[in-house]
């Protein structure tokens, strides 16, 4: 079950680089996208960012609805990951092609992943300078959630059940399973 997470700490969900899944909304249709190029920007006050090719569909999404969650898929959804990154969200509705749950945000327009071990609930900020550049959409983390039994204060990979899943290239992933001090 996920539980609030702190926002100060909200970075700890992402830093170590996870692929997530993000989420928004355009014409009245739900995008979910994964995304690898993605970091904590800052933590006092919570800033994210992500790179984001401009033809995706969810980029022009998060353009529209000013807000976007990054959910975070454990490592048992690995083949999903893959299939969400093979089609676009302007042909199809990702969610019911792929049997996903639709959650509600808490502080958000945009839609959630019911079964995410994480969910980052982000506004986009009014700062377009990076966004023209380099297509780098950053957002204002105003709310998160973490999966109690595999983050306390930081990911538990040391923990048997679901992991975050890190993309190595092609069609190769890992998920991490040992603590190392
Ligand atoms: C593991 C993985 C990581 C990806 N990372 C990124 C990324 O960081 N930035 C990006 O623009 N596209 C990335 N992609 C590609 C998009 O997810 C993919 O093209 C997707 O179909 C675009 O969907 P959309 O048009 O519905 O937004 C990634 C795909 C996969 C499978």
């Amino acid at each position: 079950m996920r539980r609030s997470v702190p926002l100060e700490i909200a970075y700890r969900l992402i830093g170590s680089g996870p692929v997530v899944l993000v989420s928004s909304i355009s014409g009245g249709k739900s995008g979910l996208t994964p995304i690898a190029w993605h970091m904590p920007v800052s933590d006092d006050p919570p800033i994210v960012a992500l790179e984001i090719w401009e033809k995706h569909f969810i980029y022009k999404a998060i353009l529209e609805t000013g807000d976007f969650v990054i959910n975070i898929p454990s490592s048992a959804m690995v083949d999903t990951i893959r299939g969400l990154g093979s089609i676009s969200g302007a042909k199809a509705d990702k969610f019911a092609e792929f049997g996903l749950v639709k959650e509600k945000a808490r502080k958000v327009k945009s839609p959630r992943l019911g079964s995410a071990i994480g969910v980052l609930e982000c506004k986009l900020r009014k700062e377009k300078a990076l966004l023209k550049k380099y297509n780098i959409v950053l957002g204002d983390v105003v709310y998160a959630e973490a999966d109690g039994s595999l983050f306390s204060d930081r990911w538990l990979p040391e923990k048997k059940g679901p992991r975050v899943l890190h993309h190595l290239g092609g069609r190769i992933f890992y998920a991490p399973e040992k603590k190392v001090i």
